[in-house]
């Protein structure tokens, strides 16, 4: 086939002629395929956002120096429910589930990335960790969902559906869906399940030329998980949710064990506040951890990512002595719909500039064999989640405790590693234990000894002492345990479900 001599044309007018350099060595199906993929790129766009990401010198996404402009969360923006016997935080919790119990309350599950870290070839969501239950992530998330309209209808005598969406890329899509159907949708009703699929964005060198992965493929990447709000506006998922009565949304990224889904709590402190955009932190375990920071900049709130501040600022500490940017995302957001509807303008959409990863992306030579390169040869753009934070009118920052909800998956296992299935087993069953023994129940090991939360604890870094773990269709956070539990001694390993 000729090349089309329009599309040459305009490959050429944008710098992109090179895409077309092996097009007479492709097969006819080839060319076709090439010629799709260059068609669904819009060239303009990409040139707009490659040269804002990459010109003028960036420092790490920003132009200008984000260390000058940070200052931590404003008090009045910030709430603690650390303490869950805290009048705050029961009162919290009752107006959360009052909202989920009109359905007003959807979750949306952020499970568009690659995993590389984790260095598994399917889903992350799809990933056993290895408890008792050998349930994976996909399945603890769903039973959460069905337990927390549970729970809001025995509180409010009305049951609500929570809906879920969940958000995918061209990378995870197929095998999350078919991971679905295989499984029957966890018991949740399969059409309050919603899957929508993110977009991808070419990778470009640092010639701002867009990267070929094979003589007729192009290099791509999903656009962040802020690709989230153009995903939302062009797959009509606002409309769905304005349909369904939603009016807010718990926003989660896919690796965290402990997350609380539709959290009432959360819900109803975000609520409480009139926000329209919040987020929950953790206290920072140490300078260095691998998480992002609340804190405003410039006068609107942000996150800066891990790979954006500098170490100076990270070890930063107030007079007290304390972490001065101590609140670390845990990538649980709360966002109104009003909130969605605004931030997904193609306008607003288009104020949120993309944050520019460099990475080693395997390339053609000239010969058109493929390079696996040893340094960086190119850059993958994208939007991340919290940017939106700056068009927040009413902010809120919800600090929850660590060990009941925040234990990510993100590497590979290793003896002395952390986040992985090892730490995230530990997590999830430390947390059970404490709910048992908070209920009245033991748990002894297999020679008859009781273990405690507390002896546990000196064996963090090893497997968890004893197997221990609640379904959560038989509590969301220890409720009615008691009545399972209460003066018993239990035998490792333990499974209430
Ligand atoms: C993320 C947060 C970080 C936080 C940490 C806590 C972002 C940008 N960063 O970092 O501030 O401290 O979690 O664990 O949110 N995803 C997509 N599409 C993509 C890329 C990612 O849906 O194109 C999803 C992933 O599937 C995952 C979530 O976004 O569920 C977070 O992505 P990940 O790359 O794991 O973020 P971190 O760097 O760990």
């Amino acid at each position: 086939m000729e090349v089309d001599n329009g599309l040459a044309d305009h490959l050429k007018e944008k710098n992109q002629d090179h895409l077309l350099t092996y097009w007479d060595n492709l097969d006819p199906k080839q060319q076709a395929r090439l010629k799709k993929d260059i068609e669904a790129i819009d060239l303009t766009e990409l040139e707009g956002f490659v040269n804002r990401a990459l010109s003028p010198p960036v420092k790490n996404g920003h132009s200008d120096n984000i260390d000058d402009l940070m200052k931590p969360i404003p008090a009045e923006s910030l709430g603690c429910a650390t303490d869950p016997c805290d009048e705050n935080v029961k009162r919290w919790e009752a107006m959360g589930l009052e909202e989920i119990s009109h359905g007003k309350i959807a979750v949306v599950l952020l499970a568009g990335g690659q995993g590389t870290r984790l260095g598994v070839n399917y889903p992350k969501g799809m990933f056993n960790v290895g408890l008792p239950s050998a349930k994976t992530l996909y399945q603890l998330q769903a039973e959460r969902i069905l337990s927390a309209e549970k729970l809001a209808e025995q509180k409010t005598g009305r049951k609500g559906t929570i809906v879920w969406y969940i958000m995918t890329s061209e990378a995870t899509k197929k095998e999350t869906s078919d991971f679905f159907d295989e499984h029957n949708y966890f018991g949740l009703n399969r059409s309050n399940v919603v899957f929508f699929e993110q977009f991808t964005l070419p990778c470009v060198d640092f010639n701002k030329k867009i990267i070929l992965k094979e003589k007729h493929k192009i290099a791509t990447a999903p656009d962040g998980n802020g690709g989230l709000y153009r995903a939302l506006r062009k797959h009509g998922v606002l409309e769905d949710m304005e349909k369904r009565g939603v009016e807010a949304t718990h926003v989660y990224c896919v690796d965290n064990i402990l997350v609380k889904m539709a959290d009432p709590v959360f819900v109803g402190f975000c609520r409480e506040k009139n926000a329209d955009c919040g987020a929950k932190v953790v206290k920072k375990s140490h300078p260095d951890e691998a998480v992002g920071v609340v804190c405003s900049v410039g006068g609107v709130y942000q996150v800066v990512e891990y790979s954006e501040i500098s170490q100076e600022t990270a070890h930063k500490c107030t007079e007290s002595g304390k972490l001065m940017f101590s609140e670390g995302n845990i990538c649980n957001h709360f966002f109104t719909l009003e909130f969605l509807k605004d931030v997904c303008s193609p306008t607003k959409e288009m104020a949120l500039h993309h944050h520019v990863a460099k990475k080693k992306i395997p390339y053609l030579d000239i010969s058109g064999a493929t390079v696996t390169p040893d340094a960086v040869n190119g850059v993958k753009m994208e939007k991340f989640v919290f940017d939106v934070f700056k068009f927040s009118k009413q902010f809120a920052v919800l600090e929850v405790e660590r060990k009941d909800e925040f234990s990510p998956l993100k590497n590979k296992d290793s003896p002395q590693g952390n986040s992985n299935a090892r730490t995230s087993r530990w997590a999830l069953m430390h947390l059970h234990h404490r709910l048992i023994a908070a209920a009245g129940g033991a748990i002894k090991n297999s020679e008859g000894q009781i273990i405690t939360p507390e002896d546990a604890l000196k064996q963090q870094g090893q497997e968890y002492p004893v197997q221990v773990e609640v379904s959560p269709l038989i509590s969301y956070s220890g409720e009615g345990l008691a009545k399972l539990v209460k003066g018993k001694e239990l035998t490792s390993p333990v499974h209430l479900h």
